[in-house]
């Protein structure tokens, strides 16, 4: 088959959403995995030129019977897979005194054992490709505290996970890659219950532009430019990277004055 296969978790929503189209834009098949039907409408809704071009599976990637179903649905089509990209994630607040334990519980689950699984089920259709690409959506929480306690454990072991991955997967070929987002505008926040209303998240998305070397937060599709070079062939030497995409904010420091929001 001359078309390369994609898995992206969360494919229906904000980053996963605009990788998808991107993969099926170059003309190759993309397949997203994710939990709820509503949200695969809305996306539906909003892009319609993807019906048809993707493939919507619903499935949780933290549950193996999910994993499982996944991997005889690709077998029995495709046979083998070029990559795959852990892109679905959970957002949840707090600190060490807030956060309750089952917060923290499904955020490590969803984030970080969910990619485990998800990698593991699928090996055998990776190895089958002769040379693939793993790339692991993490965050910028995962190098510096932020967000939420469990949020940002959940991404730095993600990374210690792309790393292990890297060292285990080379000598198949699999290349393994974490890319480290900085403030991203998609439904995550409002989908996850971090702002009670757009109001608050919109002031909040304000305030952060500043904080940001270049002047603005991200789109879906800065993010997704760098997937889609780690997925290609051109990146074929690369492996282990942890890659921060994010305006630059992991180097703003007090010395570089916050920048005001563009005027044009
Ligand atoms: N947006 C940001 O500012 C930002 C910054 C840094 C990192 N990131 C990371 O980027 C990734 C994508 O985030 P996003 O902002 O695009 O979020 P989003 O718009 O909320 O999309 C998340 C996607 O993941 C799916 N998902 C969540 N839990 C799942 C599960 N257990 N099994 C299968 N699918 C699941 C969601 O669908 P269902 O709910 O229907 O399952 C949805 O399709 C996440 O890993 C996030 O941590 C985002």
């Amino acid at each position: 088959m001359d078309k390369k296969v994609y898995l992206v978790s969360g494919g229906s929503s904000g980053i996963g959403l605009q990788i998808l189209r991107d993969i099926t834009d170059q003309g190759n098949i993309a397949i997203s995995l994710s939990r709820n039907k509503e949200k695969v409408e809305r996306a539906l809704k909003q892009f319609p030129d993807l019906e048809g071009r993707a493939d919507f599976i619903l499935g949780d990637i933290s549950n193996t019977t999910d994993a499982e179903k996944i991997l005889n649905y690709l077998e029995s089509r495709y046979g083998s897979l070029n990559g795959l990209v852990n892109n679905a994630g959970v957002l949840t607040k707090g600190t060490i005194e807030t956060v309750s334990t089952d917060d923290w519980k499904f955020t490590l689950d969803v984030n970080l054992t969910g990619p485990y699984i998800l990698t593991k089920a699928l090996l055998p259709l990776l190895k089958n490709a002769g040379g693939a690409s793993i790339v692991n959506i993490s965050s910028v929480a995962g190098l510096k505290p932020g967000t939420g306690i469990a949020y940002s454990v959940s991404k730095a072991g993600l990374d210690m996970l792309t790393r292990f991955l890297a060292g285990d997967l080379g000598p198949y070929n699999i290349r393994v890659n974490s890319v480290n987002p900085g403030l991203v505008r998609t439904n995550i926040h409002l989908d996850n219950k971090i702002f009670d209303d757009r109001d608050s998240y919109e002031k909040m998305l304000g305030k952060a532009s500043p904080r940001y070397p270049l002047g603005r937060i991200g789109e879906a599709d800065d993010i997704s430019s760098m997937v889609l070079f780690l997925l290609s062939e051109q990146a074929s030497w690369i492996t282990g990277s942890i890659i921060p995409v994010d305006g630059g904010v992991m180097v703003e420091n007090d010395l570089i004055p916050p920048k005001q929001p563009t005027s044009s």
